[in-house]
């Protein structure tokens, strides 16, 4: 897959910027891809990934290429975030220590989430403020929420705070 950071089309007005680090399994990639379609906001995979754009597992998700203009490709966390300086960074992980709906989300954000069987790398989570390290409430005993899932959640809260602007 050719990179298309720096190069790819640009959302004319990008609510949020959903970040996967190094996603693994098509599906929940396919799932993110038309969540950020239908919601405005920008996605960025951070590579390596554990399958190809081109993956029958994606297009079969149904997806046409109007939603494929929301993705970008970045060889590196460092080349993403680099790319959105002026943005303020959300990690997601089970043990951070405020509650999603803590946060009040700004328009430009960008939200990052790790990869299905692993975590977001903790010396990553450590470089953002105490703030800005975010869980999605769990029973006790359960180990993390589907990745798709956690992304739609956060993004629709994110944009309920917004009071879904631009939303029919
Ligand atoms: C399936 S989870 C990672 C799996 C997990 N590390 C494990 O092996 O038990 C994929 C990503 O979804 C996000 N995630 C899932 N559940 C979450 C929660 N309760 N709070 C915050 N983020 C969550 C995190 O970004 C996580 O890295």
């Amino acid at each position: 897959m050719r990179h298309n950071g720096g190069t790819g089309r640009k959302r004319e007005s990008v609510l949020f910027h959903v970040i996967l680090y190094e996603p693994e399994i098509p599906p929940n990639t396919g799932n993110v891809i038309r969540l950020c379609a239908n919601t405005g906001c920008s996605l960025h995979l951070v590579e390596p990934l554990g399958f190809k754009l081109e993956d029958a597992r994606l297009r079969r998700a149904g997806l046409d290429y109007r939603e494929f203009a929301s993705v970008r490709t970045w060889p590196g966390l460092d080349a993403c975030l680099d790319n959105l300086a002026g943005s303020r960074v959300y990690a997601f992980e089970t043990d951070c220590p405020l509650r999603y709906t803590q946060a009040g989300f700004s328009p430009g954000d960008a939200l990052l989430f790790g990869p299905e069987t692993r975590r977001l790398p903790q010396a990553v989570i450590d470089t953002l403020p105490a703030a800005r390290r975010l869980r999605l409430p769990m029973l006790p005993g359960n180990r993390s929420l589907n990745l798709s899932n956690a992304v739609a959640v956060t993004v629709f809260e994110a944009w309920r705070q917004q009071g879904f602007v631009g939303s029919v």
